[in-house]
């Protein structure tokens, strides 16, 4: 079964009591078991993983190019200005689905800027958990099929 990341940045550890009138009631554990659910109904194994720490990301970038792993990346706000999470990126194999729980688009103006866009595959932004389902969905349809 493939497994796919899914790779949280900064202060998505802290969804539910975060700003919940931007973010939403919904907890990271609940993140989780939302992308676990969609990945065993997509026919994934998936992993989640959360960090604050910008080295720790890059290193699970590396990690993920070395193994040629898909991945799901919500940067948080590394997005918007953090050049060596786009260089990491950059380095990835298999398909990378950036995405966002809310539309930075309609946000502030510093988040309108994505500095990782251009080295995604694609982008998901503004529908909540759903963004990461359908990251998920998406990462499905990219991936080379098994057994044909
Ligand atoms: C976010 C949007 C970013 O601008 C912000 O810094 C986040 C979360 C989102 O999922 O909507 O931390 O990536």
């Amino acid at each position: 079964m493939t497994t796919v990341w899914v790779l949280d940045g900064p202060n998505l550890g802290r969804l539910g009591s975060r700003e919940p009138e931007v973010y939403g009631a919904a907890t990271h554990d609940d993140l989780v078991r939302a992308c676990e659910q969609a990945a065993a109904e997509l026919g994934l194994a998936v992993e989640v993983r959360q960090t604050d720490d910008e080295a720790e990301l890059v290193r699970w970038l590396h990690e993920a190019a070395d193994a040629g792993v898909a991945v799901v990346l919500n940067p948080a706000a590394f997005t918007h200005y953090s050049y060596a999470l786009r260089d990491a990126c950059a380095q990835l194999r298999a398909p990378l689905v950036e995405v966002h729980l809310t539309n930075p688009a309609r946000r502030e103006a510093f988040r309108h800027t994505s500095v990782v866009a251009g080295v995604a595959t694609g982008t998901i932004a503004g529908f909540g958990l759903d963004s990461y389902r359908l990251a998920l969905r998406a990462v499905t349809g990219l991936l080379p099929r098994s057994g044909s």
